[in-house]
């Protein structure tokens, strides 16, 4: 048996769902009620019109179910507008179906709801088009948003070609876009007592202008090109509405968690919550190296599920027939490691290894050392006790803060 399904059926109940998912109203018979009593007074009124379901139904100020672009009476064509108190808008529409993925996202209190939802396309070449696609595929504030969202993003994005000497960002400023880097080196300067200090670099990959967009702020930093290169532009707008957006996904996701760790508890409450804006997650098979002795190093771990164990060999000559690897401490959720290299600048001084399945948070450096300043005493604490560690085990303490060493 075949049942049909009457025309204009699942447009209606589209429209109604992305209504409710975009209001989430507390009583939802009564939204119910009112969306459809509304809908057929507006079509009542909307069928002297007779424009047919494309055009937009007529509809009374002050209960706009609909926040899509208004289509006003000269874009219709339609000379009927002595009305003032009414406006058009479309709450049955089935050209707007394609943005229900984008409104089924969970309701953001956080976010400001006065952006509007324009979709900005900069056309591009093929060959913009991949070097875009490759520049932004580790771009961590990209790495959760779904395939509709990333497509907005990067149909937004729009390319700029900078010299070397050029200032892409001035610390002080207001912010205009994100960018991310398509080719090229920046030095990245924070003014000190008046003075620019350069506290780091970006080479050839990365992000930045993040900040003053997320929390509207000034800018937090200078970026000056010192080399030829290019950037990709993402502007304010787009950026708020899709990426801040959902970035408050996973400051629900993780906010519990990074509230609860005591090695952060110097940091004020909305300090805690940037952290998790700027932490990564990454996954680990048992036995997996997460970190090699030895090694340059970027960016600082806390373990989220499963077990760390930090081995170390003894650098010695003297002992290089024993040169085993031995076990020096393991950690588990809550814990953090790898933030002796980036304290002391020195290469890692241990190795760390997955002990069944684990997942870590991962902090690159700048957000390191951008945030965690005020946790620095409890880290430092806990580097004597390393050193004290040491010479327990190998009778030294392996050097492993001196950064001349
Ligand atoms: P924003 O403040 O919007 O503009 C300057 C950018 O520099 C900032 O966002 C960050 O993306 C980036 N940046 C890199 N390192 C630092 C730092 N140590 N302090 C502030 N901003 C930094
Ligand atoms: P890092 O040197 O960046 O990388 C290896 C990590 O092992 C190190 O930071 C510390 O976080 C951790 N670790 C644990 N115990 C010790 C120890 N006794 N000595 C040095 N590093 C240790």
């Amino acid at each position: 048996m075949s049942i049909e399904i009457p025309e204009g059926l699942t447009e209606l109940l589209q429209s109604f769902t992305v209504e409710v998912l975009r209001k989430q109203p507390e009583d939802l018979l009564e939204f119910a009620l009112q969306y459809f009593t509304q809908l057929k007074e507006s079509q009542s009124q909307g069928a002297a019109l007779s424009h047919g379901t494309d055009l937009p139904f007529r509809h009374s100020k002050g209960v706009n179910f609909a926040e899509e672009p208004m289509q006003t009476d000269s874009e219709n064509g339609d000379d009927d507008d002595d009305d003032d108190e009414e406006e058009f808008i479309a709450p049955v529409i089935s050209r707007f179906s394609r943005r229900a993925s984008v409104c089924a996202e969970a309701y953001n209190p956080d976010e400001e709801d006065d952006e509007t939802e324009k979709r900005i396309i900069n056309p591009k070449t093929d060959d913009q088009r991949h070097r875009l696609q490759e520049a932004c595929k580790d771009i961590l504030l990209f790495k959760n948003l779904d395939q509709e969202q990333m497509s907005q993003v990067l149909d937004a994005m729009f390319e700029k070609l900078v010299k070397c000497g050029d200032h892409i960002i001035d610390q002080g400023d207001d912010g205009d876009n994100f960018y991310v880097i398509d080719r090229g080196t920046y030095d990245i300067y924070v003014k000190v007592d008046g003075a620019g200090r350069c506290v780091g670099c970006y080479d050839n990959r990365g992000s930045f202008g993040e900040l003053a967009l997320m929390y509207n702020t000034p800018r937090a930093a200078t970026i000056v090109a010192t080399s030829a290169g290019a950037i990709w532009c993402l502007d304010r707008v787009t950026f708020r509405r899709i990426i801040v957006k959902n970035n408050a996904k996973k400051r629900r996701m993780y906010e519990n968690f990074i509230e609860s760790l005591p090695f952060l508890k110097s940091l004020e409450v909305s300090e805690r919550l940037k952290v998790v804006d700027v932490i990564d997650t990454k996954a680990y098979g048992d036995g997996e190296q997460i970190i090699a002795q030895g090694d340059g190093a970027d960016s600082f771990f806390i373990v989220e599920t499963g077990e760390v164990k930090i081995t170390m060999k003894r650098k010695s000559k003297a002992d290089a027939e024993q040169n085993e690897a031995v076990e020096i401490a393991r950690y588990s959720r809550g814990q953090y490691f790898g933030e002796l290299a980036l304290v002391t600048n020195k290469p890692r001084a241990a190795s760390a290894y997955a002990v069944g399945s684990v997942k870590c948070l991962v902090m690159d450096v700048q957000a390191f050392e951008r945030l965690l300043g005020p946790c620095m005493e409890i880290m430092k604490r806990n580097i004597a006790n390393y050193e004290e560690q040491l010479v327990a085990l190998f009778g030294t303490n392996m050097d492993i803060t001196d950064p001349s060493s």
